[in-house]
């Protein structure tokens, strides 16, 4: 909070009454759509869907992504110390909508292979980047992780959009 007394004081927005409209703003910020990747200890796969993805700096190549507390591969990243991003294409919708279940084993039904590195890359995503966990950050009622990128792969294809609450091909926005 910045202490400067030329700014004005108004009504700042509540998370109790303006939630809504927070969101339906954010609704109408197109953003591409990933999958990240992380391997539990035991072995087992995880992975959620993802738009808050941010290509972070380019010296050193960091990516950022952020991450719901309540998330079930938040904890495994963070143990395992490294993530893949799958950024998916337009035909990828399918896959999108099942990361982003809930279910335990959603990561199986999904075509993939296991990297070098030992996460899993997803077959036919537009391009897939390992990282190694460089820090953490709170942010609110997510977590900001921001890796260092380890190795990438580009296939190219048409990126999956998600705009006003719906998935688009850019082509058809
Ligand atoms: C288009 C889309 C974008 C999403 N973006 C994020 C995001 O940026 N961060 C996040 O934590 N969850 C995001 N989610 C929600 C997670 O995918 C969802 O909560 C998932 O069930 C978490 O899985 P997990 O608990 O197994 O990790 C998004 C979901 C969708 C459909």
């Amino acid at each position: 909070m910045y202490a400067n007394t030329a700014l004005s004081v108004g009504t700042r927005p509540s998370a109790t009454t303006d939630l809504a409209l927070y969101k339906d703003i954010a609704s109408h910020w197109p953003s591409g759509v990933a999958v990240i990747t992380a391997v539990g200890c035991d072995g087992k796969l995880h992975g959620l869907t993802m738009s808050a993805v941010i290509t972070l700096s380019l010296v050193p190549m960091q990516f950022l992504i952020s991450v719901d507390r309540r998330s079930v591969t938040l904890p495994v990243i963070k143990d395992l110390g490294r993530f893949c991003i799958n950024f998916l294409t337009s035909s990828q919708e399918g896959i999108a909508m099942q990361l982003a279940s809930k279910s335990g084993d959603k990561l199986n039904s999904v075509r993939h292979r296991i990297s070098q590195w030992g996460l899993p890359i997803i077959d036919g995503a537009l391009a897939s980047i390992t990282c190694d966990v460089h820090s953490i950050l709170p942010g609110g009622d997510h977590e900001i992780i921001i890796g260092d990128v380890l190795d990438m792969e580009h296939a190219g294809g048409e990126p999956l959009v998600y705009f006003k609450r719906s998935f688009h091909s850019v082509s058809a926005i």
